[in-house]
């Protein structure tokens, strides 16, 4: 692990992180790397999703290296109006363990929270689990061993 680099979380775009998506979180993936996805918390799939608006955020080194990032879609649902999806977050090997994606995670819920009674879920791998769990998140399914191409994942909420 490096230390000692200075880092901060800055606002990103769908092409800066899907660099990161193509080569480092879904090398070979066999579907095409889209903004977000129509899959729906629990599942199911919703193809206005596709419409929803999608944040990018990045954790960039005080040199302007890409050293992580994240996204934040609208995912709304008639139970939970302000319902969003974590996806994609990805931080370089080389600085995991120095609070990159807690603080990626951490600027997410930033947003989720300037509105009432919102949740976020995702859908993590079964490797990433203990890392959403440390953040506050439920699990809230069986683990899901076939359907998705980088898994067995879990669905998980958060609840603000
Ligand atoms: C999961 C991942 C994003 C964590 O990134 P990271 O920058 O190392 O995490 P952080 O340093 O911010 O850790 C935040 C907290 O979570 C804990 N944590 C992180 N990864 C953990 C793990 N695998 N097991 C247990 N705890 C973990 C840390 O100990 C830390 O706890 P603390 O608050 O008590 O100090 C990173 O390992 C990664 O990119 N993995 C590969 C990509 C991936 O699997 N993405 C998810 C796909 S769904």
């Amino acid at each position: 692990m490096k230390t000692g680099t200075q880092w901060t979380i800055a606002s990103s775009t769908f092409s800066e992180v899907k660099g990161v998506w193509e080569q480092s979180l879904w090398p070979g993936r066999k579907s095409d790397i889209e903004p977000t996805n129509p899959l729906v918390y629990l599942g199911g799939y919703d193809p206005d999703y596709l419409q929803r608006q999608v944040q990018f955020f990045s954790a960039l080194s005080s040199g302007g290296d890409l050293l992580g990032v994240i996204s934040l879609a609208e995912s709304p649902s008639p139970e939970i109006h302000s319902f969003y999806r974590l996806r994609g977050i990805f931080v370089d090997p080389s600085y995991r363990g120095s609070g990159i994606a807690k603080a990626l995670v951490q600027r997410c819920f930033d947003v989720v929270k300037a509105s009432s009674e919102a949740a976020i879920w995702s859908l993590p791998r079964e490797t990433a689990l203990p890392f959403y769990l440390r953040m506050g998140f439920e699990v809230t399914s069986p683990m899901i061993d076939k359907e998705f191409e980088f898994g067995p994942n879990c669905y998980v909420i958060k609840r603000f």
